[in-house]
């Protein structure tokens, strides 16, 4: 059962508040990675659901029973906004439960359409297989500028490998090497990290892409709408933040051993059992 403490000057001062981020477990890290470096008043308070990853090969009921517990548990925590640091719950949940909470809540798919047609005409998208399957990419890229092109390809073996932490395994870059050669014969010239894990695998991509072709990471895109979004409300918190909390659904302690190569510190992980968290409510 989660013992953390509460933030209790969130209703007088809500600015001070956190905000919320979440993924299925190590991809929001990059995520983190922007508010810390754009953001650095904000305290945050980051939740990976590793008992239930990868989420890219879930149907689309069991993301939003993920995602409903998830924000729930953020409201319990008095967030003020929520960063959802996932592509796959972006694609198949955000629209339909952004009305049903309180707090804003923000996705990576739009901010990273929007980057990817800034930058090319002839976009590759990879993807986990359920955000591939919902053409998310597809439609926000097409609606935002219907004359470019867009090619997606959905990636099952990435996200367990990088939760395995076998990025730099030779095995890793053959199978990088197959999910990219039908963007290359599509001669790509902007490829978007479908899936926040993506950019863990930054130098495996690199070094199999032309140079040419652009890398947009969604992760920049979406806090500097966070940024945005924090101004107009008036949010945006000025005091030092407190230190960011971690939790997860599954083992802390693993989740501390590969986060440490991101976060460049052994984090302190809580653990969240959502048996406890009832979404009836909001469904
Ligand atoms: N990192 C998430 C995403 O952006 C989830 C990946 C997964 O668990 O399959 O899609």
């Amino acid at each position: 059962m989660f013992e953390g403490h509460l933030y209790d000057f969130a209703d007088k001062e809500p600015q001070r508040a956190p905000i919320g981020v979440f993924d299925s477990g190590v991809g929001g890290l990059t995520v983190l990675r922007q508010l810390y470096r754009h953001l650095p008043n904000e305290s945050i308070i980051y939740f990976g659901d590793t008992a239930r990853l990868p989420y890219g090969i879930r149907s689309q009921a069991e993301i939003l029973q993920y995602v409903r517990e998830i924000l729930k548990w953020m409201q319990q925590q008095r967030v003020k906004m929520v960063v959802m640091a996932c592509n796959t719950s972006s694609a198949l949940a955000l629209e339909i439960v952004r009305g049903e909470f309180s707090m804003p809540i923000l996705g990576v798919i739009l901010p990273g359409a929007k980057a990817a047609v800034q930058q090319g005409k002839r976009i590759g998208v990879i993807a986990t297989p359920a955000t591939a399957k919902s053409n998310a990419y597809r439609h926000a890229i097409l609606e935002i500028d219907p004359n470019v092109q867009v090619w997606q390809v959905s990636c099952p073996e990435f996200v367990p490998l990088i939760e395995q932490n076998r990025i730099h395994d030779p095995y890793t870059t053959e199978v990088a090497r197959s999910y990219l050669e039908p963007l290359l014969q599509q001669e790509i010239d902007t490829l978007v990290y479908g899936c926040t894990h993506y950019p863990h695998l930054a130098p495996v991509l690199r070094s199999l892409l032309p140079p040419h072709v652009k890398l947009i990471d969604p992760a920049v895109h979406v806090v500097a709408a966070c940024t945005q979004e924090l101004d107009l409300l008036g949010l945006s918190n000025i005091h030092p933040p407190l230190p960011t909390r971690f939790a997860v659904s599954g083992c802390p302690q693993q989740f501390a051993q590969s986060g440490v190569q991101w976060l460049g510190h052994t984090p302190m992980v809580e653990v969240v059992d959502f048996t406890d968290i009832a979404v009836s409510q909001v469904q």
